[in-house]
């Protein structure tokens, strides 16, 4: 799905009565299929953005365009995917249930709840499978740990077929090796689905290793300030992190959120 933030910017109403501009001026394009990544400290309005585009929140000012392409394109729109940092399973559902939970809501709800259900446990079981939590799809979300958990949403996400795909942060609370676990377990997915992913992180070689595109953004008020192409060979491995290209990269986006922090200083 093609993504286009035209003159997009948004101002928070507070209860001082002082607005805030969370986010200004933002013009931005993600091409179809495209894994791109919003970078920038707290409170520059990365989250707003995706807000946004999640329908969740209308901008103050602008347009956000999103045109389906692929082979599913066309009418009726389909919804974003959403992974956010905490996994948001339902307790009183097992992991089976939570994945296909969507079925159950919004437009045409009848029509996939009453899909055969054969059809719908053998896509579950391979979304599950793929994501290395087949044998728990009868457990409930607290008998899993956090990172099996965040693998269901993952799974839950997916499932929804969406063309787009907002991930808002959903590593930063696991643990280092399940992170780069899932990282491995993104890029492969990405590569055999791609959808288009926006991805927010404030973690920079995260966002250099999963990339096309890295957004660099600053706050007060939020905006871009660096767009930043990431030309490196996939797969790529955290053992490639010492690599000179890579570390070049890095240093290129450390650069563009430091004069970006100080301009907004
Ligand atoms: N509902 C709200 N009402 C008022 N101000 C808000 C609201 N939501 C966000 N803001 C303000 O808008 C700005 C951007 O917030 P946002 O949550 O988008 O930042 P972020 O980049 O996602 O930060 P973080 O990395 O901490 O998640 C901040 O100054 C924040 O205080
Ligand atoms: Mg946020």
């Amino acid at each position: 799905m093609d993504v286009a933030f035209e003159g997009i910017s948004k101002w928070y109403e507070t209860r001082t009565g002082r607005p805030v501009n969370a986010v200004a001026h933002v013009d931005l394009r993600i091409d179809s299929g495209t894994f791109v990544s919003l970078v920038g400290p707290s409170g520059c309005g990365k989250t707003t953005l995706l807000d946004m585009l999640l329908g969740v929140i209308p901008p103050t000012t602008g347009r956000i365009a999103l045109e389906d392409r692929g082979p599913g394109g066309g009418t009726p729109p389909r919804r974003p995917a959403v992974v956010l940092q905490a996994a948001t399973l339902l307790p009183w559902r097992t992991v089976r249930s939570n994945v296909t939970l969507l079925d159950e809501c919004g437009p045409g709800a009848r029509r996939r709840t009453q899909r055969k259900a054969h059809e719908r446990d053998a896509q579950v079981e391979e979304l599950l499978d793929m994501v290395h939590v087949r044998e728990f799809a009868d457990r409930y979300p607290w008998e899993l740990s956090g990172g099996m958990q965040q693998r269901v949403a993952i799974a839950r996400a997916l499932y929804t077929r969406s063309p787009l795909m907002c991930l808002d942060e959903p590593f930063s609370a696991l643990d280092e090796f399940t992170r780069e676990a899932l990282h491995i377990e993104l890029q492969r997915i990405w590569d055999a689905e791609r959808f288009t992913a926006v991805f927010v992180t404030h973690n920079i070689q995260e966002a250099v290793l999963l990339s096309d595109r890295v957004i660099v953004m600053a706050p007060r008020p939020g905006r871009v300030v660096a767009d930043i192409a990431i030309d490196l060979p996939r797969p790529r491995l955290h053992e490639g992190l010492t690599d000179t290209a890579f570390g070049g990269y890095v240093r290129e986006i450390r650069e563009a959120l430091r004069s970006g922090s100080a301009a907004a200083a």
